[in-house]
């Protein structure tokens, strides 16, 4: 039975609580916060746990085994390399940290205590896309041209880390997991319009190996809910849409053939649209899974899914966008 002590208890930490708190395999028995009133929220519906303001407390490796940060990311170096260096496993909320310097030490730190560190990349989690992963891979789309992925709303609003840091860790994820690669360049473009110096939104552009290009868009300043990636292959087109209830995925067979006999360029290429199909999905909710996979890697030893390396080179890509933001759109090279 893996000993969790939780750490933030703030807006997504709730869930975390809730998931952690429910899930076999695992007993949560710290949950810490440094604001008061938010510990008082919770300790009735949840008996058995210490909730807690005492932040020394779950580093306590007599009482825990592992930790989940989910405070305010400018916090995750401090509070992760505190609980590694204690023998713990930890969880970490995204983006790992907010500085790849740091991020390199925290996976050095890892590997040099035989501690798990895993990042809450969700959308790997997701079983939309590891369905889309596995069209992918068995070639159902054929050679993937470009993605696109946009991810706004009308939400809340961040006092340090920007849309970009906020928001598009998901979509980096994501999209390195479908293809299995990581970009080689990143470019992006944003506006600050609420706070200075805080880009409310931001698009940006990455270049895959073999031609493959990436947008992404992201904010928190939009009238609308969207939540949608678009994949468009030589043979196929697939559209993953997070705010469907249901259908979240429809494969369009639809592409551009060529002919053999030709006059003219025009009919040398020639459009089909076929069948548009929705496939069945697994049901399981992301987080639930995210969160017994944490706990199968604390019991295995195994490497996580989305480990502290993968978080690291989804840092690398905001850190380049990030400077690409502040040199007004200038790609920059992604080690
Ligand atoms: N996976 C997702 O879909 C998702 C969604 C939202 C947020 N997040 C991530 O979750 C993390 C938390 O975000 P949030 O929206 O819950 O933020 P939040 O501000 O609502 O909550 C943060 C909580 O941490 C507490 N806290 C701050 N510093 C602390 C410290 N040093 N020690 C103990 N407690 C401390 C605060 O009191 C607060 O209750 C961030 O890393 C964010 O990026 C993930």
């Amino acid at each position: 039975m893996v000993r969790i002590a939780q750490i933030g208890l703030g807006a997504w930490g709730k869930n975390l609580l809730r998931n952690f708190y429910n899930l076999d395999g695992c007993r949560l028995t710290i949950a810490a916060d440094s604001n008061d009133s938010t510990i008082s929220k919770y300790e009735a519906s949840y008996p058995g746990v210490y909730f807690t303001t005492d932040i020394d407390l779950v580093f306590d490796k007599s009482k825990v085994d592992a930790i989940v940060i989910a405070t305010p990311p400018a916090t995750h170096f401090g509070l992760a390399y505190r609980a590694l260096q204690s023998g713990l496993d930890v969880f970490v909320e995204k983006p790992l940290v907010l500085d790849v310097d740091e991020g390199e030490r925290l996976v050095e730190t890892a590997s040099e205590n035989n501690r798990i560190l895993m990042v809450g990349h969700i959308m790997e989690y997701h079983p939309a896309t590891e369905y889309l992963k596995r069209i992918i891979a068995d070639g159902e789309l054929g050679d993937i041209y470009y993605l696109y992925s946009i991810r706004v709303n009308l939400g809340k609003v961040r006092e340090i880390e920007n849309s970009l840091w906020s928001f598009a860790p998901h979509d980096i994820s994501m999209i390195n997991y479908l293809l299995g690669s990581y970009p080689t360049k990143a470019s992006a473009d944003g506006q600050s319009y609420l706070q200075d110096g805080i880009e409310d939104v931001v698009f940006v552009t990455l270049h895959y190996p073999q031609k493959i290009i990436a947008n992404i868009h992201v904010s928190w300043l939009d009238p609308q809910k969207d939540r949608k990636l678009t994949v468009v292959g030589s043979r196929k087109m697939a559209v993953f849409n997070d705010t469907e209830p249901s259908e979240k995925i429809r494969i369009f067979d639809k592409g551009v053939d060529t002919i053999q006999d030709y006059q003219t360029y025009a009919e040398y290429l020639s459009l089909r649209t076929g069948d548009i199909v929705i496939p069945k999905i697994p049901a399981g909710e992301p987080l639930m899974k995210e969160c017994a996979h944490f706990i199968k890697c604390v019991e295995t030893r195994e490497k996580p899914r989305s480990d502290g390396g993968d978080g690291l080179r989804v840092l690398k890509v905001l850190d380049a966008a990030q400077k690409s933001l502040e040199r007004g759109g200038e790609p920059q090279n992604i080690e």
